[in-house]
């Protein structure tokens, strides 16, 4: 097994148990955690047709709750129909019209406040707009935007009328964009003139012109909405302004009652191959393990003020942001901007501000912050802030400590939740009021989630701290249905072990001995760069595809900020670069990554050499280059290499 270990120097074993406070306003206490454990494990059907029955407003009522006879493509509540908008807005407009459903606030400071009513509003505007555009049930709409309210508008109003939407995250590139606009074969595009973030200005139009210039025929319409201001081309008879597109449209949009299988979204992330996938959620099933995460592990209540700051590009925006906070009647902040605009400040300014309960966001984000010290978020005043959580890679205990004394104030719970964009929403998860933490665990299950550690057999590991694979043994509501439009991807992928009965997430895990999850690593090539997936692969391909590389092996390695930090191993055709040479290479390589994926993917550090190690078979040594990569002694053998001299040019000392 490969993979980084970044848990394995465990520092902190300490309990923190919930205060006796939280736990006595909390939503779930011990006793409604064990009654749902004991009914999850007496009646797994029966259970989640419980919580579909309570937490979802039916258009029709389901009657059947799984159907596995076509395994592992998992069905869920499958003659119900509901529609998703519907639940995240209009079930509020009775009794919560007025309350403000999202607090914007741009990176240059201005804030809105849209109450559930103006929503509502809003999308049915867009919904309608939509629908003059011909955008019918089904129809796949990219959503290329900066995080600002428009882009939740765009989910919903898709989600309204039952087209299918895939958001790409605004820092990809043009590259990446048209990658995914003609695997999902859409036909529409919604973006920016541009978005602002660390105080330039992300030229999202332009971008979107360049991937409909090379391809994308499958596009209609671009809808395009004014942010920046900075001048763009607009095209006729493909492009308009969104204020153009609602001007004359009514308020009300009758929503489409969409089965709860019809599916709600695609969202591209990373594997092992060059090709991003694209992970495609279902609508009832989705939306059920969205609002049941938000209430049980963010404790959600009337009063919460709740910010996850992720972006609306990636899983977390879309289940802590886009929908189930919504679809629990809660009031959300969005934020467009960097974290450090004027000053790494900013978050906790924000917090008191606008009086943040709960603060969701990732260890890499922590702990880039924590480098600035205590005395900025000393600066505020954070008392407003009960709940704390982390998500996207493993925390270090230093890291958790920090956040719990310094913005925590001792006195929040830190819930470090697992998931991924399969899952949909939360899985490994403390419970607020119950769960005692451990800094770095992610503690136990969610009521209804079958998770164990397997080994090779896949059996159970029941020895503590031993660590194996991490599968999820039963279906759930929430988890993915398919890779779009690869079928035999979805099974290779996740059901490629142990008869294909249990999904394999990719992560390596241990329990400890109070059975307790400690998530180890990928098991696969994929990094995790500041929470973000990356496939090696991917960079890899995008190096290659440079006319003056050969060939390319990219590895990951530990960083204190990012968790994990990207390292490419290039040959270049004719001599080798040195010296300056190699500097400007470098540096052309970089861009050249980042126009092709997008700056997040850019290589740390790029390294040449006349050849790749590699076994006498031909086999990339990419242990060896990890250890390379990490600066770290070699201690295996490298005299059987193909061509040894290759690693001290890799090492930098040649
Ligand atoms: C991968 C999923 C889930 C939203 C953000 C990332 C890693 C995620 C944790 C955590 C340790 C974590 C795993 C997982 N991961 N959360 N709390 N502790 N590792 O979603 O891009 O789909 O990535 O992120 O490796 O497989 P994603």
């Amino acid at each position: 097994m490969s993979g980084i270990e970044i848990n394995s120097v465990l520092t902190e074993n300490r309990l923190f148990e919930p205060s006796a406070e939280f736990t006595a306003k909390a939503r779930i206490k011990s006793d409604d955690l064990k009654a749902l454990y004991q009914q999850a494990e007496e009646d797994y059907e029966g259970f989640w047709a419980n919580q579909a029955k309570q937490h979802i407003d039916w258009h029709t009522p389901f009657t059947r709750t799984l159907d596995d006879s076509q395994a592992p493509y998992f069905k869920w509540f499958t003659d119900g129909s509901m529609n998703v908008s519907y639940n995240c807005i209009d079930r509020h407009l009775e009794n919560k019209a007025e309350k403000t459903a999202i607090i914007f606030e741009g990176e240059g400071g201005d804030v809105q406040h849209i109450s559930y009513q103006q929503l509502h509003d809003d999308v049915c505007r867009f919904a309608n707009a939509l629908k003059i555009k011909g955008i019918q049930k089904g129809d796949r709409v990219v959503i290329y935007m900066p995080m600002v309210p428009e882009a939740v508008v765009a989910m919903q109003a898709c989600a309204r009328i039952g087209a299918i939407h895939s958001v790409v995250f605004g820092g990809f590139s043009a590259e990446s964009l048209r990658d995914r606009i003609e695997d999902a074969q859409a036909v529409m595009l919604i973006t920016a003139d541009g978005g602002t973030r660390g105080g330039k200005i992300v030229e999202l139009k332009e971008a979107a012109d360049k991937a409909l210039n090379n391809g994308c025929d499958s596009i209609k319409h671009v809808i395009v909405l004014k942010r920046s201001g900075q001048k763009i081309n607009m095209q006729d008879n493909r492009d308009t302004w969104w204020s153009d597109a609602v001007a004359d449209q009514s308020t009300t949009c009758i929503p489409e009652w969409v089965n709860a299988e019809d599916p709600l979204f695609l969202l591209y992330t990373s594997g092992s191959t060059g090709k991003p996938k694209g992970i495609q959620h279902s609508s009832a099933g989705y939306l059920l393990n969205a609002i049941i995460t938000n209430l049980w592990v963010f404790d959600l209540q009337d009063h919460d003020i709740f910010w996850c700051t992720a972006d609306v590009g990636w899983i977390t925006g879309h289940t802590y942001v886009a929908y189930g906070p919504l679809a629990a009647g809660a009031t959300i902040v969005m934020y467009e901007g960097a974290p450090v605009i004027p000053d790494a400040g900013r978050f906790w300014k924000m917090c008191e501000q606008h009086k943040v309960t709960i603060f969701y966001t990732a260890p890499t984000a922590i702990r880039a912050l924590m480098k600035f010290g205590d005395d900025l978020p000393n600066q505020y005043d954070l008392s407003s802030i009960r709940l704390l959580g982390t998500v996207g890679e493993p925390i270090n205990p230093e890291a958790w400590m920090w956040y719990h004394t310094v913005i925590g104030k001792e006195h929040c719970p830190i819930v470090d939740t697992w998931w991924q964009t399969e899952t949909g929403a939360n899985v490994l998860t403390p419970i607020p009021g119950v769960t005692a933490t451990k800094p770095g665990s992610c503690t136990l299950a969610l009521p209804g989630m079958d998770v164990d550690v397997v080994n090779e057999e896949g059996e159970s590991i029941t020895e503590a701290n031993t660590g194996g694979y991490l599968v999820i043994k039963k279906p759930w509501p929430s988890m993915l249905r398919t890779i779009w439009g690869d079928d035999q991807r979805y099974i290779d992928t996740y059901f490629p072990k142990f008869d294909g009965k249990y999904y394999l997430a990719g992560d390596s895990a241990r329990r400890d001995e109070d059975g307790y999850f400690w998530i180890m690593g990928r098991i696969d090539d994929v990094l995790n760069v500041a929470g973000h997936r990356l496939g090696t692969m991917e960079v890899e391909s995008a190096l290659v595809a440079n006319s003056a590389v050969v060939e390319a092996a990219v590895v990951g390695r530990p960083h204190d900020v990012k968790g994990e930090a990207i390292v490419a191993f290039v040959i270049c055709k004719g001599d080798r670069p040195v010296g300056e040479e190699a500097e400007k290479m470098a540096a052309d390589l970089r861009n050249w990554v980042g126009e092709q994926i997008g700056p997040i993917a850019k290589p740390d550090d790029i390294r040449f050499a006349d050849g790749l190690p590699k076994t006498r078979s031909g086999k990339i040594m990419r242990r060896l280059l990890r250890t390379i990569a990490a600066g770290e002694e070699i201690t295996s053998d490298t005299s059987t290499l193909e061509n040894e001299a290759v690693v001290a040019q890799l090492q930098g000392e040649a």
